[in-house]
């Protein structure tokens, strides 16, 4: 469908002074997005001549976030309405004849929905066509009155309705199709007829369905793409759709998710098939999983792209980094930015790492902080093993070579380098390269006196028995005492 007669124009000017917030209402988040970026990337497929984004509060916060994506932006202010915020568009529409209108916080709509508005709209030679929506609950948003079955007579704001007309339950859901010829006109006509003296644009609905202009309403296939996001409650529930549309994306290519509703995936992540996700586990950013892979309950993956047949095992924290096939991890594992573990290396409980490179094989299985780091393939790191890479000032690099033995409790002072299949001996603090095949040692030899401690708890015990027979005397000695007092009384 080519649209090159189209523009869109999305309505992100509002204060969202329900939302009670001093971020700007389009730029909250639900599904892992801000509301307007969801919306702008609905659009894209559309192909329309023009996107134009109305901003006001917080403007430039709001236009940060949308020209990358190719947006061009006009202020409105101030924010007298959604009628003034289309009619403040006029002129960045240029030469297009329609224009497909949305506002910024009903971040639901899909593409293929806008498709069929569009068509209908074309197809119906209409001045307007509006995205409606039948629901149990349409408290809080306009509702369509129509004329016939299927042409619409106004819609009417929740604050005007009459008693007849509070039991219509088809919604306006602000996304429209207008043919710009009717809409300038009737837009003139509109007064600021309401409480807030605001210019609605659902008033110039009814301006010209009474020039006789047709105005249809197309009803939505799956009325929850129509939410709003007014208060915090309805983010909260336009987050939950989100959610469970990427889960069950997710399920669709042969991804297990037990207990879902307790599972968060942002839209970007991807998985292979048969990965198992458990329950409280969160996927975030552009995180890309592999096949076969198991995340147990309690792992949170961001920005990370992970192999085929990894385990993330409960707990455990990754970040930015990348894991190879074969890996296993945790639990309570923390991968920081720049990790890199490479085809069957293991990390195993309380291991933090950042900016490292743990080669093939190598294992770091307890206990350790390995940071600003290469592990050569097959070296094993003890228990306990930090590297101080920090010196107050500066980072400094640790270079570990392959089929290494660190052994447990080691303290490697950076900048400092272990050749391959070299030992440290454990509890050494080594702050001198250490080359191939050697030994490190860096600890106190340790002197074994035979029978010390027999002799000591003899002695000690001597010493004590004194002291002991001074009590015993003393309590006898306090006896008489007490008892003379409660003679007195
Ligand atoms: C609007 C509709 C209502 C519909 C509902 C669907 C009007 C008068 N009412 O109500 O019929 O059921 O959406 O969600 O249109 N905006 C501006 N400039 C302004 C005012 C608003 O850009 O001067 C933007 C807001 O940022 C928002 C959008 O327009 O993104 C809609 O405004 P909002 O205040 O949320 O309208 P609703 O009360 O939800
Ligand atoms: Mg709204």
């Amino acid at each position: 469908m080519s649209n090159h007669d189209l523009a869109i124009v999305i309505l992100a000017a509002g204060k969202g002074t329900r939302l009670k917030s001093s971020l700007a209402k389009v730029l909250h988040r639900a599904g892992g997005r801000t509301l307007v970026e969801h919306i702008v990337r609905a659009c894209e497929p559309l192909k329309a001549r023009e996107t134009v984004v109305v901003v006001g509060h917080k403007a430039e916060d709001v236009a940060a976030v949308v020209e990358p994506l190719g947006a061009v932006t006009v202020l409105q202010q101030p924010q007298n309405g959604t009628g003034h915020a289309v009619h403040v568009a006029k002129r960045a529409l240029g030469r297009a004849k329609f224009a497909l209108t949305l506002p910024g916080d009903a971040p639901l709509v899909r593409t293929e929905t806008l498709k069929g508005l569009i068509a209908t709209h074309r197809n119906g030679n209409a001045a307007a066509t509006i995205l409606s929506s039948v629901v149990a609950d349409p408290s809080g948003y306009g509702r369509i009155v129509r004329k016939s079955e299927t042409a619409v007579s106004a819609i009417v704001e929740e604050s005007q309705l009459t008693d007849e007309q509070r039991e219509l339950n088809e919604i306006n859901s602000a996304i429209y199709c207008f043919t710009l010829e009717n809409l300038w006109p009737a837009l003139a006509q509109v007064k600021p007829n309401n409480k807030h003296r605001e210019l609605y644009l659902t008033d110039a609905i009814a301006v010209m369905s009474a020039k006789g202009e047709t105005v249809l309403a197309q009803v939505a296939a799956d009325s929850r793409e129509v939410l709003g996001c007014n208060t915090r409650a309805d983010l909260a529930e336009v987050d939950r759709v989100f959610r469970e549309w990427k889960r069950n994306a997710l399920m669709d290519c042969g991804v297990t998710i037990q207990l879902p509703e307790t599972v968060l995936i942002d839209p970007d992540v991807s998985s292979g098939e048969d990965t198992v996700i458990e329950a409280g586990v969160q996927l975030l950013g552009r995180t890309k999983l592999g096949a076969r892979c198991s995340l147990k309950t309690g792992s949170v993956v961001i920005d990370s792209v992970v192999g085929d047949d990894v385990e993330i095992k409960h707990h455990s924290l990754v970040v930015e980094s990348r894991v190879e096939d074969g890996v296993t991890i945790g639990p309570f594992a923390r991968l920081r930015t720049g990790t890199h573990v490479k085809k069957g290396a293991r990390i195993g409980n309380f291991v933090e790492t950042k900016k490292a490179l743990i080669d093939e094989g190598a294992k770091v299985p307890h206990l350790t902080y390995v940071g600003d780091t290469r592990i050569g393939a097959k070296t094993n790191i003890g228990a306990g093993t930090i590297t101080c890479n920090y010196d107050g000032f500066q980072k400094h690099p640790t270079t570990i070579g392959k089929g290494v033995f660190i052994g447990s409790n080691s303290v490697l002072v950076a900048p400092v380098r272990i050749g391959d299949h070299a030992y440290v001996a454990a509890g050494s603090t080594i702050t001198e390269n250490v080359p191939a095949d050697a030994l490190g040692i860096s600890r106190g030899r340790q002197v074994t006196k035979p029978g010390w401690a027999a002799k000591k708890r003899r002695e000690l015990s001597a010493a004590l028995q004194p002291a002991k027979s001074s009590r015993r005397a003393a309590k006898k000695k306090s006896r008489p005492r007490r008892a003379s007092k409660k003679r007195r009384r």
